[in-house]
């Protein structure tokens, strides 16, 4: 078996580095050097702890032009998506340790028996196992090392395997700036060869997983009494509503389902709209693709790139050919070339229609036309899926009372899906996922109470 993975660009192939590709003994040698360096990070002073972990900000900042660039070959990402990735995750740090330096115990009295104080303090969990995704190598990975580190955890970090590069210089980099070794491991390799040793290392004290939902599940079948942080699939919906300003709409719908080429959690991937509103978002739909994405090729020249592989391609091409032989219309795109999607516009979409049903992970945008609010509900709640959603309409009261009947972990109002700001609570309801992401909540996920009981 050779001991290194070639990393392709999904733009033209060609070879964008190699990572070593690491055993499941690696893996059982890594976790024996996270744990014996565990104790004496524990006992850092907080102030020099958070000093440490402000090197990851200085490393991204200092490498942000090497780093974006990786971003761009072997992600297939645009120059400024690529960027702004590293800019944002950067500004993440610096909120984690503006938060971490924050944190004080909380004192609880016995109000039965004077004098008697509970203490709660929070303590490190052990070694975290970080696991990131292909979409955003460094933000989906440096989101879980920062709030592990500042809480006075250690780390295995195993990148997906297309975005390993981008993750080695960085932690090369990282490594350079004076950051301690024995801190942060990055294991690279297959996931498949090496699942198992990850999460079932006794030393393993949380896994932290950005990923799909099958992988998840196994995760949480595997990983016996840990705490779990799973950011698992979406399926994301936009409601519009007949009363909802249909630019507005069209603006962030496209912006939402496009960017990045649809290979977002939080995508806009399916629309449904109540037929007396819907001919002219379509037609605005359709406008504001060709001013937003009007061309897909090499990211440094046009708006969309690749998706990550040949077998995203070929779902594309699966999704659009089902929907189409189930009477979509093709407003615009339709059509694969390698693994270059063109933006497509699908109108007219049955619901049960596999475009509508799956996560396509792709720039493929299904229409839905629905008779009233109701079915609209009723619709975007048909699914395994409860990450986010949207909701388009002028009538403000009613935009919130819609929302408590949303399935989802996050619902926005008149603007489009995302993550982001990192501080803002991100969590996933349904197959979605497990546990809050978003800056303080991720610091208490990656640290567990612990109670001193003072008694006069
Ligand atoms: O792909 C999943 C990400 O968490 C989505 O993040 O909303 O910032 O693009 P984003």
């Amino acid at each position: 078996m050779p001991r290194k993975l070639t990393i392709k660009s999904p733009i033209d192939g060609a070879t964008v580095g190699t990572v070593p590709r690491r055993s499941p003994r690696d893996v059982r040698a890594a976790y024996a050097r996270l744990s014996a360096a565990q104790r004496d990070w524990e006992d850092v002073p907080r102030s020099e702890r958070l000093r440490t972990v402000g090197l990851l900000a200085s490393t991204l900042r200092k490498h942000r032009r090497e780093l974006a660039d990786l971003l761009v070959r072997e992600i297939g990402k645009t120059p400024s998506e690529a960027e702004a990735e590293v800019l944002r995750t950067a500004d993440l740090v610096d909120g984690t340790v503006r938060e971490a330096r924050r944190l004080r115990p909380e004192t609880i009295r016995d109000r039965r028996h004077r004098g008697r104080v509970q203490t709660v303090d929070r303590e490190p969990l052990g070694v975290v196992l970080a696991i990131s995704p292909f979409n955003y190598p460094i933000n989906l990975s440096i989101s879980k090392l920062a709030p592990a580190l500042a809480m006075g955890n250690t780390v295995l970090w195993k990148p997906s395997t297309q975005g390993s590069v981008v993750a080695a210089r960085f932690v090369r980099r990282l490594y350079a700036a004076g950051f301690p070794r024995r801190l942060l491991t990055l294991i690279t390799g297959r996931g498949g060869e090496l699942g198992e040793a990850l999460v079932d290392d006794p030393a393993c004290a949380m896994v932290a997983m950005t990923g799909g939902t099958e992988t998840g599940q196994w995760i949480a079948r595997r990983a016996g009494l840990v705490p779990l942080l799973l950011e698992l699939g979406g399926n994301d919906p936009a409601i519009v509503l007949a009363d909802a300003d249909l630019d507005l709409a069209a603006k962030h719908i496209v912006g939402g389902a496009f960017k990045l080429a649809g290979q977002r959690c939080t995508a806009v991937k399916r629309v449904y709209v109540v037929r007396g509103a819907a001919d002219r978002l379509v037609r605005k739909i359709d406008a504001e693709v060709g001013r937003q994405f009007g061309s897909v090729g090499d990211p440094r020249e046009h708006p969309i790139g690749p998706v990550i592989d040949d077998a995203a391609a070929k779902r594309q091409r699966r999704l659009i050919a089902a929907a189409k032989r189930q009477g979509a219309r093709v407003i615009r795109g339709g059509t694969v070339r390698g693994r270059y999607v063109e933006p497509t516009v699908l109108d007219r979409v049955p619901h049960r229609s596999p475009v509508v049903g799956e996560e396509q992970f792709g720039p493929v945008l299904p229409i839905v036309r629905v008779k009233d609010v109701d079915e609209a509900v009723r619709l975007a709640n048909d699914t395994e899926y409860g990450l986010q959603a949207s909701i388009f309409t002028r009538n403000a009261p009613r935009a919130k009372r819609l929302a408590s009947r949303i399935e989802a972990g996050g619902v926005h109002l008149n603007g489009p899906d995302q993550r982001a700001p990192d501080d803002f609570l991100f969590t996933g309801h349904k197959a979605s996922g497990l546990g809050a992401q978003g800056i303080r909540f991720a610091l208490e996920r990656m640290s567990q109470p612990k109670a001193i009981v003072t008694n006069p």
